[in-house]
């Protein structure tokens, strides 16, 4: 079916421009815009598409949260059985998009993965309200099940278990992506818009590339 052309808005991108490379670490960089987004009161700042391929290299996408950015990358916290945690402990190449509309730019990052030191995410499970905790428990991330009972039931099975703290399951936990490639995308005129890329030799290198 042809797509009815009428209906395609057609805005022009005004918010920005990418002068050149700003900064020499795309780690700063990207630090810049994330609190950019965060202080402008954006929705969604931390909301980004995570994703990984299987070892055949058929690729898969969802949205998880950016919960910390350290000096080495991006850190997000899930399910090590999920289907994500099964992809990337085979193949550990991945990539991540953040989309920010607000303020008409995109962030995508390639690189690899690894698990958090088990301690830091000790630390962050214990800050996690208890019924996120125990949900961690509860819900077999990515596997099917017979019906919404059978979720619920197993989340009073373990509010029982654990009827004051809530230890981290040893199945739960941070992974930190890696970076060796950026893209800063900023919105512009006519279609015409900036793009600095960040690759990372020994030093990270950086370009302009056509959008
Ligand atoms: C806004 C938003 C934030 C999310 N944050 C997380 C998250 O931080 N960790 C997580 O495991 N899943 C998160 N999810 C759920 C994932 O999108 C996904 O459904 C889940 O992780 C299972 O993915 P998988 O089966 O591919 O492993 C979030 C979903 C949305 C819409």
């Amino acid at each position: 079916m042809a797509a009815d052309k009428k209906h395609i808005k057609r805005s022009d991108f005004l918010k920005g421009e990418l002068k050149g490379v700003e900064f020499a670490d795309p780690m700063k960089m990207f630090s810049v815009w994330y609190q950019e987004m965060i202080e402008k009161n954006c929705p969604d700042p931390h909301a980004v598409v995570f994703t990984t391929a299987s070892v055949e290299g058929f690729p898969a996408s969802r949205v998880v949260y950016l919960r910390e950015l350290v000096e080495e990358g991006f850190i997000i916290y899930t399910n090590y059985l999920s289907r994500k945690g099964t992809e990337v402990a085979e193949n550990k190449n991945v990539a991540l998009l953040f989309y920010w509309e607000c303020l008409e730019r995109q962030v995508r990052v390639e690189g690899v993965v690894e698990k958090v030191d088990p301690l830091i995410s000790d630390d962050y499970f214990a800050g996690r309200p208890r019924i996120s905790q125990i949900g961690a428990w509860a819900s077999e991330q990515s596997s099917v099940i017979a019906d919404r009972k059978t979720l619920e039931d197993r989340v009073a099975f373990f509010e029982k278990k654990f009827p004051t703290t809530v230890p981290r399951p040893p199945h739960w936990g941070g992974f930190l992506i890696k970076p060796s490639y950026f893209e800063f995308w900023q919105g512009r005129l006519g279609r015409l818009h900036d793009r600095i890329c960040f690759e990372k030799d020994n030093d990270w290198q950086s370009y302009r590339i056509a959008p």
